[in-house]
């Protein structure tokens, strides 16, 4: 089905975004864009893409299949991630989608009779503090487990619409993948949401606590960059002790070439008897 002329033009306010010659630098922007119309990314959003960017089919397609965020079948309404990487599996993350999916009766990127609810299972939602987490339409709900959980999904489809445990009020797909293609929530409640929670300033205490430093490139700045954390730093060469020690577990390393003396001998032989 042809994408309306509301898309289209939000189209042409994307590309126009961005520098004379670097249009195809708008690709992400309008996948989610296209996504936002058909509920995944068709064989007309590509076409529209391509034509738009002047850039090939093929290469619409290896991006949008490369990225999970882009759908190759229309997502319901409410799109359920259910995060079952290590973090969020130890504590319940996939007894939490094993219920929804039974619930639901529906797998792994599919979606319910009804049109509502598209499951899908999530690799790490960059929420380890809170697990096990989901996320509706990338809003998060944080340390649900498998009740909690089938609550939230049934009051989905009840038409309600539950409140995140941080970030904006819950939106539907196609209005969340038009702000993930760039364009303004025009909700003025968008901005209100909780913000960060006790387990992300409980982490930050303990880190600082323990002065950890991420290293900066080959021995430069902290790559996480504050000044007053490049004063641990100092206390690195302490921590840095047992990598003296490498050399001796590296010795058995040096003896390698012993073993491949015999295999030169071999060529030897060999390059003998071919002569
Ligand atoms: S493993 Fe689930 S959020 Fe990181």
């Amino acid at each position: 089905m042809p994408l309306t002329e509301e898309t289209r033009a939000a189209a042409a306010d994307i590309i126009a975004q961005y520098p004379a010659g670097h249009s195809r630098s708008a690709l992400l922007p309008l996948l989610h864009l296209v996504q936002a119309e058909d509920g995944c990314v068709t064989a007309e959003g590509v076409e529209f893409c391509a034509s738009a960017l002047g850039i090939t089919h093929a290469e619409v397609s290896a991006v949008a299949t490369f990225y999970t965020m882009y759908k190759r079948r229309p997502v319901g309404d409410w799109l359920v991630s259910v995060c079952t990487n290590l973090s969020c599996a130890l504590l319940g993350g996939e007894e939490v989608y094993a219920r929804l999916s039974r619930e639901l009766g529906v797998g792994h990127d599919q979606t319910t009779a009804d049109g509502t609810i598209t499951l899908e299972h999530a690799e790490c939602l960059a929420a380890c503090d809170y697990a096990p987490v989901l996320t509706v339409n990338y809003e998060f709900f944080d340390q649900v487990d498998p009740q909690s959980a089938s609550e939230i999904v049934e009051a989905l489809r009840r038409g309600e619409r539950p409140a995140p445990t941080r970030g904006a009020p819950l939106c539907t797909f196609a209005e969340a993948s038009r702000q993930l293609a760039g364009l303004p929530d025009p909700r003025p409640e968008a901005a209100a949401g909780p913000g960060v929670g006790d387990p992300s300033i409980a982490g930050l205490l303990v880190t600082d606590t323990a002065d950890a430093t991420v290293a900066g490139p080959a021995g430069g700045a902290p790559a996480n960059g504050a000044p007053a954390r490049s004063t641990p730093a100092k206390a690195a060469p302490a921590k840095a002790a047992p990598a003296k020690a490498a050399p001796a577990k590296a010795a058995p390393a040096k003896a390698a070439p012993a073993k491949a003396t015999p295999a030169k001998a071999a060529r030897t032989d060999d390059s003998t008897k071919g002569s």
